[in-house]
């Protein structure tokens, strides 16, 4: 058994430039500016050209993390995405990235752990680097939400945007790095959060399309109580695993789902303001992007530093949940 630690090596990220506000969506559906703010704390979100697909926005995020890493693409031993938003439903996006990256030695797969998926992601890419199976492993989570929303539903389509982030994981000193990640999930909640149709169990139709089945839907009420509940508890979970406390935490980079979410939960877990992460009034909720893209714009800020300790957390379509806590 080898000791060594796994650790992020460099981030990045990668957003589209076309930009729609709150504004602009009065025009399109029965909703307003001050609603979306105060109930979400969203201003604005990106959302991607047509013709801009998932591994495009993975793939620039994947080039900007192993540029911060100084990595080169010959050295990347395994390429996973973690999307709820493939570029198609059969191969993985991973494949097309190991492709516009030119990543030759690499092995790639997908994640589907709703916005939990950069948790999940970190946690199985880890594994492979403790385990000396791989050195370079790219981890990404990218998203083009817009592509599967329902823009005449104005309780989900005011919620999200597209993006995408990455981190290269690779050994680093035992004590650094990715210290612990506790995963969890509860299938009983599928339905809280999912498309119907477009699967097995309804292929895409007709008469599916019809009915607007292969678009997103949400019970937002279940999952806002559920989410401040499990963000606190998993990370404290993954702070305890390792005999640490939420006293140790300099910063927690949350996923961006709604601003409320991330206040309550910072409120039971009682951590200053300035402690937490939070761009979502920029960038909506983006899913498996969030986390990422939300850590490089800290560390780009100089927000975040080397030697900070990090408990980055998530949780979403599952449900899922999951913490991670990093020595970066
Ligand atoms: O990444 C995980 C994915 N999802 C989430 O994390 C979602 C978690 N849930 C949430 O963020 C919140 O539940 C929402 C933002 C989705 C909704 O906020 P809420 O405070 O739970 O509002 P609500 O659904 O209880 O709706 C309150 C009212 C309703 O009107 P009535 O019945 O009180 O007359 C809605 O019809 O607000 C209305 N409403 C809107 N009004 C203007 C719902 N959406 C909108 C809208 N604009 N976009």
């Amino acid at each position: 058994m080898n000791l060594h630690g796994v650790g992020i090596l460099g981030v990045g990220s990668a957003l589209p430039a076309n930009i729609v506000t709150n504004l602009d969506l009065e025009k399109t559906v029965d909703t307003n500016d001050e609603w979306i703010r105060t109930r979400t704390g969203i201003c604005e979100r990106r959302v991607a050209e047509e013709g801009i697909t998932t591994s495009d926005l993975a793939t620039k995020a994947a080039q900007a993390a192993m540029a911060d890493a100084g990595v080169g693409v010959e050295e990347i031993d395994l390429i996973v995405v973690a999307t709820v938003t493939p570029d198609v439903p059969l191969p993985a996006t991973a494949c097309y990235v190991q492709a516009k990256l030119g990543a030759v030695n690499a092995a790639a797969f997908d994640i589907n752990a709703g916005c939990t998926g950069f948790i999940y992601g970190l946690s199985v890419g880890s594994q492979f680097v403790k385990a000396c199976v791989y050195r370079r492993v790219l981890i990404i989570g990218a998203e083009v939400l817009s592509r599967i929303l329902d823009w005449s539903d104005r309780s989900t389509c005011i919620l999200f945007g597209d993006g995408a982030g990455a981190v290269v994981l690779g050994p680093v000193a035992e004590g650094q790095g990715i210290l612990n990640c506790k995963l969890g999930s509860d299938g009983s909640l599928a339905h809280t959060l999912y498309i119907p149709a477009g699967g097995a169990k309804i292929p895409t139709c007709q008469e599916s399309v019809e009915a607007r089945q292969h678009y997103v839907k949400m019970s937002g009420n279940e999952i806002f109580k559920f989410a401040v509940r499990a963000m606190g508890e998993v990370t404290a979970e993954a702070l305890e695993g390792i005999g640490l406390g939420k006293e140790d935490i300099d910063f927690l980079v949350p996923h961006q789902a709604n601003h409320r979410i991330i206040d309550a939960a910072r409120k039971r877990f009682d951590l200053p303001e300035d402690k937490v992460i939070v761009n979502i009034d920029r960038y909506g909720n983006m899913s498996a992007a969030s986390i990422p893209v939300a850590l490089d714009e800290a560390i780009r800020s100089g927000r975040i530093k080397r030697g900070d300790l990090l408990g980055l957390v998530g949780f979403g379509a599952g449900l899922t949940w999951g913490a991670a806590i990093v020595r970066f």
